[in-house]
């Protein structure tokens, strides 16, 4: 091999170390909101103690809104979580296309606030 062509070869390699770094690096990110879709919608709390909690909304609870409205646990965050209930009415209105504020339960001493919104 002459010095020529062992640069070449070098050069080849380095060249297409890059290509392939950059060609890597153009991957779009998932999706921040992955398990969010037409079928159901995490809500996250106002934040209070500070934390928060989220709640998921099933599409078909917006579409077909029990008589008995909804009762859920939040997700868990220092230690507890709260009970997040909606009546059939605010579940009724909510797919009349308005907002509606929920305060969920007290637990640990406080509650948190979510604005629950029409998002299909
Ligand atoms: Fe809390």
């Amino acid at each position: 091999m002459t010095r020529k062509d062992f640069l070449k070869t070098a050069c080849g390699g380095a060249l297409g170390a890059l290509f392939f770094m950059s060609f890597n690096s153009c991957k779009s990110p998932a999706s921040p909101n992955a398990s969010d879709d037409a079928n159901q919608k995490t809500f996250t709390s106002t934040s209070n103690s500070g934390h928060t909690h989220r709640i998921t909304i099933n599409r078909s609870d917006i579409e077909n809104p029990p008589a008995a409205g909804i009762t859920r646990q939040t997700s868990s965050a220092s230690g507890h979580t709260h009970n997040f209930t909606m009546s059939q009415a605010q579940l009724q209105s909510v797919n009349s296309g308005n907002s509606v504020d929920i305060t969920d339960s007290v637990s640990s001493g406080h509650s948190h606030q979510y604005t629950i919104e029409k998002w299909f």
